[in-house]
């Protein structure tokens, strides 16, 4: 029958999940995602803190159990994330300046050398933009405002064959902030010819907020500059069916929208606690927002 990957590839789409590696020993998980998705996110196993615990001492063993079972089953697979100012190793709170900085390029390098050739995206920068539009505040940021130039251009000498994306959350509608904020640095970098490949438009739905009316225009702005977009962690509160069909609808209607990734598959395995914001219920039925979801790829 129809499933969510089936219908994403008709156009060239994908349809992906984000799974941890416990799930790997869950056979109601594994069952949907192999069924339905053709992309899959490590919800924490390709972080800085898992990938290098101490300094120079790599550990891909979490990472590369869900890259294996991923691509044993025909997924492709997104590498989430590489410089971020949450989950980070241990040893880079006690590292500033220059030092921090060559911990963050030698942190590129040793994952990506890893990983090379392998994976379909990484998600090179996670959320370094604050609300209000301008960088957010962090040890990274405090290394030097040209941070990120750094690390998509380190993260381009690492694989040259692996797409780069920018990835951040509450950049969905267009008039807000934080949106422009990243807008501008896009902008100024594809001017400047620093190798970005993809903006990732988390898509968190939270607290009944609604679809913003202009994300298909936030979704072809980016677009505009030449990048590729995609919603790589979706979920809505309570899955409002609505929601997830318009969100759908905008990445369709936009050519150089990739793809759609739940940040999880049944409500059960949410980071977002009690509300229930994901397509499958905790007994692995599809919710209404599923097939919504369906007739909108
Ligand atoms: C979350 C995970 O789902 C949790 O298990 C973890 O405790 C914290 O991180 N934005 C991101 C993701 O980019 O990495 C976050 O994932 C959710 C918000």
């Amino acid at each position: 029958g129809a499933t969510l990957k089936a219908a994403a590839e008709r156009s060239g789409r994908y349809f992906g999940a984000a799974m941890g590696g416990d799930r790997l020993n869950d056979a109601g998980f594994l069952a949907i995602a192999n069924r339905e998705f053709d992309m899959m996110t490590a919800v924490n196993e390709m972080k800085p803190d898992a990938t290098e615990p101490n300094r120079g001492q790599f550990d891909f063993r979490a990472g590369d159990a869900i890259y294996t079972w991923a691509t044993q089953h025909g997924m492709r697979v997104r590498g989430h994330t590489l410089a971020w100012h949450a989950q980070q190793p241990r040893f880079w709170a006690g590292l500033s300046g220059s030092a921090l900085r060559t911990a963050m390029i030698d942190h590129i390098n040793g994952v990506m050398t890893h990983y090379r050739g392998k994976l379909a995206y990484w998600d090179v920068v996670n959320e370094a933009f604050a609300e209000n539009g301008s960088r957010r505040s962090s040890n990274l940021q405090s290394t030097g405002n040209d941070w990120i130039e750094v690390a998509f251009r380190a993260a381009r000498a690492a694989d040259p064959g692996v797409k780069l994306c920018y990835n951040d959350y509450n950049i969905e509608n267009w008039t807000y902030a934080k949106t422009q904020g990243v807008y501008a640095m896009i902008r100024d970098f594809k001017a400047r010819g620093v190798p970005v490949d993809c903006v990732g438009l988390q898509t968190h739905f939270t607290g009944g907020s609604s679809l913003p009316g202009t994300f298909q225009q936030t979704l072809s702005s980016f677009a505009a500059l030449g990048v590729d977009v995609a919603l790589t962690e979706a979920d809505v509160t309570n899955a409002a069916a609505g929601q997830y069909q318009g969100l759908t609808q905008a990445c369709m209607n936009v050519p150089r929208c990739v793809g759609i990734t739940t940040w999880g598959i049944r409500d059960s395995d949410s980071w977002r606690g009690n509300e229930s914001p994901l397509l499958f219920d905790r007994n692995s039925n599809p919710k209404p927002a599923y097939t919504s979801v369906l007739n909108a790829l």
